[in-house]
């Protein structure tokens, strides 16, 4: 089986999308789930978020942060290049019902597993009105497709160039002591998640995160993506990847998160300068 990237867009400096021949993939997915990728044969295999996929077309568009070693030697793979494996889709899908007035609120690359929930909430009669958020204008993504599965959408950046200036998680705030939420949908990196937790904890509002915790295998049989929720060991891969954000440990996750940084900050560094290629 192979993988073929039929197209490819830089949507921001760190910030690439794929779309990826996968038609296995793109005929069983389902919101909220993801892919593992391996490039090529001594690389490491890693998650991605299905963003979008079209059955009929046979492939999925994945969305991708260049953050270490193989998020930048993916960035630098062109139209008709290979990937060597994807599996999926993995993980549970989000759950879709109709709840009343959701928040759909996504931070940086989070926005890109956001959109396709957003999309099905409110296909399925939802009120949806979104929060997105990023450092600054160049780095915020999917804004036209979020406006486009939306009720209203609120951006934030945090150097006010473009919407407001501050957190997304200030816009939640001011929107739940308005109006209020039926539930709360946040997206984006763990510590933002963490935040948009604490903020709707006293609120009462359930609020569902996606956990970007390591993966390795993505089938529940090596345990990396471990995690702590409600007090109870949970793997990721199979039992979320999406949680209730007021159950989860966010200091383990972020520890967690971080374990590996040295040996990651070399690697990165190596693929940089182009030495230890495999
Ligand atoms: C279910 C899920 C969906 C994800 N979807 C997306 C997405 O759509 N777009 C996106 O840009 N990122 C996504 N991520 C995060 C992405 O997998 C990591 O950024 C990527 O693995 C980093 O690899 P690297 O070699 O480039 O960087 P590294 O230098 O190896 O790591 C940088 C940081 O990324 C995290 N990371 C490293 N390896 C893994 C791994 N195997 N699994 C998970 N996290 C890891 C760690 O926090 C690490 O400190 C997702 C993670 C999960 C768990
Ligand atoms: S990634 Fe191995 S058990 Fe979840």
């Amino acid at each position: 089986m192979s993988y073929p990237i039929i197209f490819k867009e830089q949507m921001s400096e760190q910030v690439f999308a794929l779309r990826v021949r996968a038609p296995q993939i793109a005929a069983g997915a389902l919101p909220g789930q993801f892919a593992i990728l391996r490039i090529n044969e001594g690389g490491e295999r890693f998650p991605l978020t299905l963003a979008d996929w079209s059955a009929g077309e046979g492939w999925i568009f994945l969305v991708f942060q260049v953050v270490g070693k193989s998020t930048f030697t993916l960035s630098k793979l062109q139209v008709g290049d290979e990937l060597k494996d994807v599996v999926g889709p993995l993980g549970l899908p989000s759950e879709i019902e109709k709840y009343g007035r959701v928040l759909c609120v996504g931070g940086g690359v989070g926005i890109a597993a956001l959109y396709p929930i957003a999309r099905a909430l409110k296909a399925t009669g939802n009120r949806v009105d979104s929060i997105i958020g990023a450092r600054s204008q160049e780095l915020l993504i999917l804004e036209k497709e979020m406006e486009d599965v939306s009720t209203s959408l609120a951006i934030m950046t945090d150097d006010g160039s473009k919407g407001a200036k501050g957190l997304v998680t200030w816009a939640l705030e001011e929107e739940l002591k308005g109006e209020g939420a039926d539930l709360v949908l946040a997206i984006g990196p763990a510590i933002m998640m963490k935040f948009a937790s604490a903020v709707t904890a006293p609120f009462k509002v359930p609020t569902r995160v996606s956990l970007n915790s390591i993966m390795l295998d993505g089938t529940g049989m090596c345990g990396t993506c471990r995690v702590e929720v409600c007090g109870k060991t949970r793997f990721a891969c199979v039992e979320g990847p999406e949680f209730d954000g007021n159950e989860v440990d966010w200091n383990l996750l972020l520890n967690r998160l971080g374990q590996y940084k040295q040996e990651e900050a070399v690697s990165y560094e190596q693929a940089r300068s182009g030495c230890c290629r495999e």
